[in-house]
């Protein structure tokens, strides 16, 4: 399972890189302006700064909803870095941007995706990744978990490559249980990921360990 991390705080990007267990970046623009990054120029200039700290993919949003928009804001993100993939959205004509990048080499994240047929669709249309926001599921009495399970029974009936992309992930549970249901990958904060660590039983036992080696000394 990849690991990537859902901010756009470089402290925090930093901290995962240095774990050694981060595959990548999602970021969108409400994480961007959460930290205080707004106007064209400084939110790409950020996106490059990301792409400098960590070796995977860092997914970058396209703002524009009309075809030809999604097209040319999403070719000058593609040419900003090459870890670069663009993320556009599960509308009418995000379907369309995304098989114009697949034809073209240029790799896509499809966002906003919240049931199997919208992953089946971006799955066609031969995105990268498609990103199923399970917390947000959750939130409105969804089981988000369960869709990531539909859609891994989908591509695996006719073998899309497409990469599951467990987005909106809020805590530790939903790491495991996208893990349990075959998610490519996970992206969440970076508490989900530390909470990964913990257990009482270790701490407990680390001590006991350190305790009676001291005795020795
Ligand atoms: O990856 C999608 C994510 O940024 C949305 O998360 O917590 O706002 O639903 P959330």
């Amino acid at each position: 399972m990849k690991f990537f991390i859902d901010t756009a705080n470089l402290d925090q990007i930093k901290d995962a890189q240095e774990l050694g267990i981060l595959d990548g970046v999602t970021t969108n623009p409400s994480l961007m302006a959460k930290e205080g990054i707004t106007g064209k120029n400084n939110i790409l200039k950020h996106y490059v700064d990301i792409c400098n700290i960590v070796e995977g993919d860092v997914s970058a949003e396209v703002i524009a909803t009309d075809l030809q928009g999604m097209i040319r804001e999403g070719e000058a993100l593609a040419d900003l870095h090459p870890q670069i993939v663009v993320k556009v959205p599960m509308i009418r004509d995000g379907v369309k941007a995304l098989k114009y990048f697949a034809d073209k080499g240029i790799r896509t994240n499809c966002t906003l995706v919240f049931s199997p047929g919208q992953a089946l669709l971006a799955a066609k249309a031969g995105a990268t990744y498609v990103s199923p926001f399970i917390g947000r599921l959750d939130d409105v009495s969804s089981n988000g978990v369960h869709l990531i399970s539909e859609i891994r029974h989908i591509y695996d009936n006719y073998g899309y490559e497409t990469q599951i992309l467990a987005a909106s992930i809020r805590h530790t549970m939903h790491i495991i249980d996208c893990a349990k249901v075959g998610a490519d990958v996970m992206t969440g904060p970076l508490s989900a990921i530390e909470g990964l660590l913990k257990h009482p039983l270790t701490d407990i036992g680390l001590e006991k360990f350190l305790a009676d080696y001291n005795k020795g000394n």
